[in-house]
């Protein structure tokens, strides 16, 4: 059967990653969560003091980041690397979290990124989460999906996620950076998060993930199908 392209977009911590996760598993597809990427370069950035008003030291830094996704079978999840070093836990704090939609407004570093990523979905079977997935990385996605929920829910799970990881922050400060990030993320002028005219809207404010799986997973079967049929008439 030929493979296609989900792309999940939507709004900070609505679920994307769990979803994604959960879809690629079911159809044995690769999960790449760009958001990770966005943060690895953060994380980069931060540590060489790399200005966001130089281009010139941005494309060197670019130039010297590499970006791999690797499975671990202990976690059960695809862990990303930095130039070589496990930065899976250290992208996910604050800190990172606090610069990271900076970051992402760089055109140098999205130019960067679009292209890893359209690269890595060049054989399609990918499932892919992010903010511009739909739009401007794989336009001719099969599925595409625009996440959302309120904003309350959204810090609440969010500070769940960051207490099993340890990190004790308080809700105020977690729904402040989730309202930051939706307005620079929303209001960048490269590939700004929007929701593409045929991507099919999901709430998940009262949803399970199960439910929001098969909300996904619906949508994959008819793609699926009307794949096989363009096939079949062209035969
Ligand atoms: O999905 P996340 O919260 O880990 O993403 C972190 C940030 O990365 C998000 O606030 C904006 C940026 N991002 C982006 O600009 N484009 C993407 N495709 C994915 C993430």
């Amino acid at each position: 059967m030929k493979k296609i392209v989900i792309a999940l977009d939507g709004y900070s911590s609505c679920g994307k990653s769990t979803t994604a996760k959960l879809v690629a598993a079911a159809l044995g597809y690769a999960y790449i969560d760009t958001g990770a990427m966005y943060r690895a370069v953060t994380l980069y950035f931060l540590e060489h003091h790399v200005s966001l008003t130089n281009p010139k030291e941005i494309r060197e830094a670019l130039n010297n980041i590499e970006i791999e996704f690797h499975y671990n079978p202990k976690t059960n999840r695809n862990e990303v690397f930095l130039n070589g070093l496990n930065v899976e836990d250290e992208i996910r704090k604050m800190y990172i979290s606090n610069q990271v939609s900076e970051v992402s407004v760089v055109v140098e570093v999205r130019r960067a990124m679009v292209a890893q990523q359209q690269k890595m979905g060049r054989k399609r079977g990918v499932v892919m989460d992010g903010r511009d997935i739909g739009t401007a990385v794989f336009p001719d996605a099969e599925v595409k999906i625009f996440m959302t929920a309120d904003v309350d829910t959204r810090a609440k799970r969010r500070q769940v996620e960051l207490l099993e990881k340890k990190q004790l922050v308080n809700l105020d400060e977690i729904r402040e950076n989730l309202l930051k990030r939706d307005l620079i993320d929303s209001t960048r002028a490269e590939s700004p998060l929007r929701r593409a005219e045929d991507a099919a809207l999901l709430d998940t404010s009262h949803m399970t993930i199960d439910e929001q799986v098969d909300f996904v997973l619906e949508r994959v079967t008819s793609a699926l199908i009307k794949n096989e049929e363009k096939a079949v008439k062209q035969d």
